[in-house]
């Protein structure tokens, strides 16, 4: 997730794009460039670091433009480097584009057009589409993005303008947002509304396929077929703060909503739809490799740490080796048992956790395979580790993890399908049955947002209390655990996850009269068993509130109070049972009046130990 901006009018280009950029940075703030006409020639300046840094290098620069691009990064293909960040150019320097999004198939396009003798100057999946509109341009900008546009597989929001043309710029979208304000003898071309509220609040929607020729006062819009369509202006109401939650009231709701889209961008080339099978090329690990470890540590903090707990079942069901999960502080001063057949997964959303950092260090000196998944292209455990799996969550701004979590669980379900299909640890049937769950899984969380206004009356019951029980069996204790912790953190409720089967050892002693207890019933092979541990807080008075399948009858006899999900694979429940939990936990945050966003006495990233 990048930010793009486009500007033509009447103002300083650049200042434009850098003051669009700045109220992008939520998108991507690794690097930042733009690119403008200058004296009837494309320059281009851009940087690693965030646009402080850009508007440090432009200032002190004479340039006058009233056309030009600009874009704030979020590293996916390339680490964060000034080579890496946009805009990039065609070989000839005379076409230069901006993009925000994922090409899946850019390794092929690559060979091709280096084959025909074009120079890359980047790591990047992006640089190829400047070279293939290079490939198409005859003099016409606009057929040559058509024609580009067709062979690139993946997501895109483009922005495009060419030397020659200066009155123009061509944008092109496809599974990522692009927005036009359409201003007085200007026109502001964004990915999303808060770098144009500036200027207008008259905005255009671009939809899939659609390629819109914007001129300082016109904007022309053909649709996926070529055909010219019209498309209404819509009003903005949302002030600038507003629009960068996206109309949300914090960051986390915002993220929590975000996640089916995540799911399907973590899910981009990884999964080859024909075959109904995970494919992981940017893991270089060999069959026998895979083959010979016989251990793995999983190994990480808080909300990642947790995740950790859902891959250990999954592994050790597909994969068939024994897994060990580990909070990373405890871990690293432990002697753990490391050969060289043994496998470290480190799990980190931001990629600087001191605790991971230090046990991802301890596990190589002991010799082991580390991989890491993590969000951040560049992070110091990414740049550390053996092997990487990005999760392609987005910057996450709020402190309390919830998408980053979700892509978590995606990427280690994609990691075990993958482990068990090359080792064939598990019948293929398997594998391809949970391979097209994993595709199913954006459009089955939609319908648990469905429940919002439900989940909302149970977190402002909750949020009643001082303290709250999250119990459930296998999985389902694991994403108990997430649960606890995440209303926790940001609504200061003293909240305990429990393996259902251990309260009676005596945590039951605790369940007083309507107490919240959260029952988590999604596995199947324990369900009579995690039923009658519902039965027995409900007998000592406990307010119960269950969460099983849609298609569940039973469970409205036991609970007083069910949500539920669609129901899928029991190995695949967590990435769709913990969402209900992430918006309790957020209502009843709200209800309690904490700072959701910015819980007390946290950081997004704790850096040190
Ligand atoms: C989760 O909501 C918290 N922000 C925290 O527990 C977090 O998961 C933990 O600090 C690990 O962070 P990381 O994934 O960036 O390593």
């Amino acid at each position: 997730m990048c930010g793009i901006v486009g500007y033509i009018g009447r103002e300083d280009a650049i200042d434009v794009l850098i003051k669009g950029l700045e109220k992008l940075e939520y998108r991507g703030y690794d690097s930042a460039g733009v690119s403008f006409i200058d004296e009837g020639k494309i320059r281009i300046e851009k940087t690693k670091g965030r646009i402080n840094d850009l508007k440090n290098k432009v200032n002190g620069h004479d340039y006058k433009s009233k056309i030009g691009l600009g874009h704030t990064r979020w590293a996916t293909h390339g680490k964060p480097s000034n080579e890496n960040s946009h805009p990039h150019c065609d070989c000839s320097g005379k076409i230069s584009l901006v993009h925000n999004g994922i090409i899946e198939n850019y390794k092929e396009l690559r060979e091709k057009l280096l084959k025909n003798g074009h120079v890359f100057n980047s790591e990047t999946d992006t640089e190829v589409i400047g070279h293939l509109v290079e490939e198409y341009f005859e003099g016409d900008l606009l057929e040559a993005i058509k024609k580009a546009g067709k062979e690139l597989k993946g997501s895109f929001a483009l922005a495009v303008m060419e030397e020659q043309n200066p009155d123009k710029i061509i944008c092109h979208r496809k599974d990522s947002p692009l927005v036009i304000g359409i201003g007085k003898d200007e026109n502001i071309i964004a990915s999303d509304i808060p770098a144009i509220l500036a200027h207008t609040k008259d905005v255009l929607i671009l939809d899939d396929g659609d390629i819109a020729v914007v001129s300082k006062s016109e904007v022309i819009i053909f649709d996926e077929n070529g055909h010219k369509v019209d498309k209404d202006v819509l009003k903005i109401e949302w002030d600038v703060k507003e629009a960068e939650k996206g109309g949300y009231e914090h960051f986390m709701l915002k993220e929590i909503h975000e996640q089916p889209q995540v799911l399907k961008d973590t899910l981009r080339g990884r999964l080859n739809e024909q075959e109904n099978l995970v494919e992981l090329d940017e893991l270089s690990l060999t069959t026998e490799e895979i083959a010979s470890f016989d251990k793995i540590y999983m190994v990480a903090c808080g909300t990642a740490y947790h995740a950790g707990l859902v891959g250990k079942t999954i592994f050790e069901s597909l994969v068939k080796c024994p897994v060990e999960v580990d909070i990373a502080s405890e871990y690293r001063y432990r002697e753990p048992l490391i050969t060289k057949n043994t496998l470290v997964i480190v799990i980190s959303q931001s990629g600087e956790t001191a605790d991971t950092l230090a046990a991802l260090r301890q596990s190589k000196k002991w010799g082991a395979k580390v991989i890491a998944i993590t969000n951040v292209v560049g992070s110091t455990v990414s740049r550390e580790a053996d092997e990487v799996l990005y999760t392609w969550a987005g910057p996450e701004i709020a402190v309390a993890s919830t998408k980053a979590y979700l892509t978590q669980l995606l990427a280690l379900a994609m990691l075990g399908i993958y482990f068990a299909r090359t080792i064939k640890s598990a019948p293929q049937k398997r594998l391809e049955e949970l391979s097209s769950y994993l595709v199913k899984m954006p459009e089955l969380l939609e319908r648990v947002y469905d429940q919002e206004e439900p989940l909302k009356e149970i977190a402002n019951e909750i949020a009643k209390w001082d303290s709250t029980f999250f119990i459930g069996r296998a999985l389902d204790w694991a994403v108990a655990e997430e649960g606890a912790l995440k209303l926790k953190e940001i609504s200061y409720i003293q909240a305990e996850a429990y393996a259902a089967g251990e309260l009676k050892h005596g945590t039951l002693a605790l369940i007083v009269e309507g107490i919240p207890v959260i029952t988590l019933v999604t596995q199947p092979h324990v369900y009579e068993k995690t039923i009658s541990n519902l039965q027995e807080v409900k007998a000592r008075g406990a307010k119960c509130f269950a969460l099983a399948f849609e298609d569940d009858e039973k469970i409205y006899q036991e609970a007083d109070i069910v949500m539920t999900i669609p129901r899928v694979d029991p190995l695949l429940t967590p990435i769709l049972s913990v969402v209900p939990l992430q918006l309790i936990s957020y209502y009843a945050a709200v209800a309690r009046g904490s700072d959701v966003d910015k819980p007390r006495n946290l950081a997004k990233s704790v850096t040190v130990e």
